[in-house]
């Protein structure tokens, strides 16, 4: 079927699941089978995904260049980096072009590639997490804490343009809380040595353009419900202790869509009258958020990393004839729709679709895929 652009939208693609850090909070080793083989995806993989999407003119929001390891790890970043911004510059083919790295390998190699593409949006969140050694050693099983803030700095110190937006990166837990006003204060003091505007936020970073200093939320990825609530407690204090508003952040619109978004027209149909979308039930990952692992393996989001709900390879298929035209991905979806869990276990009782940065689908969107899978 055609491919279909749809709102809110990103495409995740991991470089590489090897990384320098053993951070506590990251799911990266905690004993999943399928993370066990670690490697890089092969340049081709990329360069093919790119020309696919240029050729089906099929466009994302976002791409996120990053899941489960450290991206600047990967042998030929610059490489596949600047094909991507190329590439972009030229087709617009997302909305912004998204790195979160440890910062460890941020070279002047990669500071200069930045200035070149400094009209090209991306975004980049440095993930810190501390102000002082020892707790950045506790969080993220590491030294080098100095090399990486010196980093920061010779990136803020050199920015040419507007892009890469910067993010630095505060994930609130246990071991760090009392490091978040530190954190702040800190690198407000860079940002302004550069005047370069920024704001502080927590929950989710917003817009395309802005900088941040941003106190995230940690997901328990161990510990259950119990640590969970605890850290949500946590988390709460720390934004209000720092004058961060408690609240979402509602009215942002994005800044720069890709073009070819289509208009979705309404239609009531009586299979999905069935479906109660009071409930946000539907969740919008098997429309909206192909992720793809280092071995190019395709599944629905990024809560998937044993791989479950795979849906094709990129070493065998295009990513057009997987996510819009596979046998498996219609089967997914169907489940999804008529909430038949057993088929898609890993969907039961997932928070994501409740998370503030989800992304839904609508009624409306869902009817134009139901239209545009008939005249196939
Ligand atoms: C898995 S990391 C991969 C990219 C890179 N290695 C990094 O750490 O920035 C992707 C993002 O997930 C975040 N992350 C990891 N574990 C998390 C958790 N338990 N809760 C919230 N964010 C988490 C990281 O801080 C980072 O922003
Ligand atoms: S640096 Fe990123 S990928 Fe590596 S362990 Fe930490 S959160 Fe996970
Ligand atoms: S419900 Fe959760 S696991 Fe299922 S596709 Fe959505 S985000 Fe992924």
């Amino acid at each position: 079927m055609e491919p279909i652009n749809f709102h809110g939208n990103y495409l995740v693609m991991e470089l590489t699941n090897n990384c320098n850090c053993n951070c506590s909070h990251c799911i990266r080793d905690k004993g999943i089978k399928y993370l066990e083989k670690k490697g890089n995806i092969e340049k081709r993989i990329v360069i093919n995904l790119i020309d696919d999407l240029v050729n089906n003119a099929i466009k994302f929001y976002d791409f996120n260049m990053f899941w489960l390891g450290e991206p600047l790890m990967h042998p030929d970043f610059l490489e596949i980096y600047s094909y991507v911004l190329n590439a972009n510059k030229k087709n617009k083919l997302f909305g912004s072009v998204n790195i979160h790295t440890n910062a460890h390998f941020l070279s002047q190699e990669i500071i200069n590639l930045l200035n070149e593409f400094h009209d090209v949006p991306q975004t980049w969140h440095l993930t810190i997490d501390a102000t002082s050694p020892i707790t950045y050693q506790k969080i993220s099983g590491t030294h080098g804490f100095e090399k990486v803030v010196e980093n920061c700095k010779q990136l803020l110190s050199q920015k040419e343009g507007k892009f890469p937006r910067i993010v630095f990166q505060f994930i609130v837990e246990e071991e760090n809380y009392y490091e978040a006003e530190p954190f702040i204060n800190f690198w407000s003091k860079e940002f302004e040595k550069y005047k370069l505007s920024f704001s502080k936020v927590g929950y989710f970073v917003p817009g395309y353009v802005d900088n941040f200093i941003f106190l995230r939320q940690c997901d328990a990825v161990t510990g259950g419900e119990e640590r969970q609530k605890k850290l949500n407690t946590l988390y709460k204090n720390t934004l209000l202790e720092n004058g961060i508003q408690d609240h979402n952040y509602e009215g942002k619109e994005a800044v720069f869509i890709p073009e070819g978004y289509v208009h979705i027209p309404y239609k009531k149909r009586k299979k999905l009258g069935e479906v109660d979308f009071s409930k946000n039930s539907i969740c919008s990952g098997f429309w909206k958020t192909p992720t793809i692992s280092w071995t190019g393996e395709v599944t629905v989001c990024q809560r998937d990393s044993g791989m479950e709900l795979k849906a094709g390879d990129l070493k065998k298929e295009k990513f057009s004839e997987i996510w819009w035209e596979s046998k498996q991905m219609k089967k997914n979806r169907n489940a999804m729709i008529e909430q038949d869990l057993e088929k898609i276990p890993i969907c039961n009782g997932c928070l994501i679709p409740k998370s503030s940065n989800y992304s839904s689908i609508s009624e409306n969107e869902l009817e134009y895929y139901f239209l545009k899978n008939e005249e196939h």
